[in-house]
């Protein structure tokens, strides 16, 4: 019989750890279980589980540090929690942690295996779905950058240069305007396109577990290093390294990686023989990097190996008229995924879109349009499938309709009804926010014959 998925056990108590392990073996998991938060934590460093079920209160290592450990090792990991019926904070912190859910003590063996099973389920949701992106990102040619930019097509001209050659690039710009995408492109446009692209977030994890990450292990290296891991710079032999958020490593990292970049070879941990490497690096990071480069807590010299060719990337707020094309791309995209037929954003919604600074650059654009496709029932965004803070931006009072200037009269009527809006109806307030009196509003109100009057 095929497994349904790999489970691990944590529980320190002997006869409910083997109760447990019975139980789900018998269902059909691949189960480890062990009484130990600490063996936990070396195995999940090496394998990676579908769900770990642990105990919260186990001497030395507890169920939170075991929990942890799966965030940063395995965020696909779905984490149960065993709390004691006595302490249902814990159980709420846990959640709030990233726990699955969680089981009190004592519990019924029937229960533990539903929501297992639920966890489960969740997963293979979760997967089925990123399968789906994979396909339909797939389809339409690996990466695809959106942009009628004049600033952003020239980009684009000079990646298509650079992509087919080993050049080390370093990308720069704000939060969300497509720096890992970009990178993306510049792999899938070079020889290296049928080789892995891989990506390491330098900021995401502590020194250790980042050089571990980067450079691997051999077999014994330490306590829990079970097997040889090799790391992403050797893996990415032939492909392309995306080092994201350079400027979080560590000055003992930007050493290593330095010495790495130089000789072209890596050294894994506990390892005597040097393996050679063959991975070409592109670097990224949101900060100003002259600034670490001038306090040193960025090396000069790794700064001038990467930085060999430099793409900065503009944000969305400085290309506006990038907006409706990928709200429109965005749109067929996640009206595809949720299977919904929408095919049209109304010209009030793009110009409120239009109209906003997006401090979080295309990935706000892009959450925006999904969750205005995922409350959608009908065939178009409308404003009310836009967040509330762009409609009340109040910019929109300035916006031409269907191409024309609107009359002073249109505006004031418009501006009347926001303000009478903001005021929630109150006309004295509404008039003080209006610089006029009551009798005035009053008469205003009864010519454009606004309900309120
Ligand atoms: N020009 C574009 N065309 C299509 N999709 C885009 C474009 N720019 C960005 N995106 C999408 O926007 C999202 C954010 O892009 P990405 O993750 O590359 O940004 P980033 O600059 O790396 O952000 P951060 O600095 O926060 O890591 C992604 O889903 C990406 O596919
Ligand atoms: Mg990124």
């Amino acid at each position: 019989m095929q497994s349904k998925g790999k489970l691990l056990i944590v529980e320190d108590e002997k006869i409910a750890l083997k109760s447990l392990i019975h139980v789900m073996t018998k269902e059909g998991y691949d189960v480890a279980g062990t009484q130990s938060g600490a063996t936990a934590l070396g195995w999940i460093e090496n394998q990676s589980f579908d769900v770990v079920l642990t105990d919260l209160r186990m001497e030395k290592v507890d169920g939170m540090q075991v929990l942890k450990k799966c965030r940063e090792r395995s965020p696909d990991t779905e984490v149960i929690m065993i709390t004691g019926y006595a302490s249902p904070e814990s159980a709420v912190e846990a959640m709030k942690r990233g726990a699955f859910y969680y089981i009190v003590k004592p519990f019924r063996l029937d229960d533990v295996r539903k929501v297992v099973d639920e966890a489960l389920k969740k997963i293979r949701l979760k997967r089925e779905n990123s399968q789906l992106r994979e396909q339909i990102e797939g389809y339409e040619g690996k990466v695809k950058i959106i942009t009628q930019d004049t600033a952003m097509l020239k980009l684009l001209e000079m990646a298509r240069q650079v992509a087919p050659t080993d050049c080390k690039v370093l990308i720069t710009g704000d939060s969300g305007t497509g720096k890992e995408l970009f990178a993306r492109y510049l792999h899938y446009n070079s020889d290296r396109a049928e080789s892995p692209f891989l990506a390491v977030n330098c900021g995401a994890f502590g020194e250790e577990l980042l050089s571990n990450e980067m450079f691997g292990h051999e077999k014994g290296a330490f306590t829990g290093a079970l097997t040889l891991k090799k790391g992403l710079i050797e893996s990415a032999q032939g492909g392309t390294l995306f080092l994201d958020e350079i400027t979080e490593m560590s000055p003992a990292m930007q050493v290593k990686l330095l010495r790495v970049i130089q000789e072209h070879e890596v050294l894994r941990l506990g390892g005597t023989a040097p393996v050679k490497t063959d991975a070409r690096y592109i670097a990224a990071t949101n900060r100003d990097i002259a600034v670490f480069t001038k306090d040193g807590s960025f090396r000069q010299d790794l700064f001038f190996r990467l930085n060999v060719v430099n793409f900065h990337i503009p944000p969305l707020c400085e290309r506006k008229g990038d907006v409706a094309l990928l709200s429109y791309y965005f749109l067929n995209k996640f009206a595809m995924l949720m299977k919904k037929e929408i095919t049209n954003i109304s010209s009030e919604a793009i110009s409120l879109l239009e109209n906003h600074d997006f401090p979080g650059n295309v990935r706000e654009l892009e959450n925006i349009i999904e969750r205005g496709v995922a409350i959608n029932t009908g065939h178009s965004i409308e404003v009310a499938h836009l967040p509330e803070k762009l409609r009340e931006s109040g910019t929109h009072l300035f916006r031409k309709k269907e191409g024309r200037i609107p009359s002073l009269e249109v505006q004031e009527e418009a501006y009347i009804r926001w303000v009478l809006n903001e005021a929630d109806g109150n006309q004295t307030v509404a008039a003080q926010m209006l610089g006029i009196s009551r009798v005035s509003l009053w008469r205003k109100l009864k010519s454009y014959e606004i309900d309120d009057a």
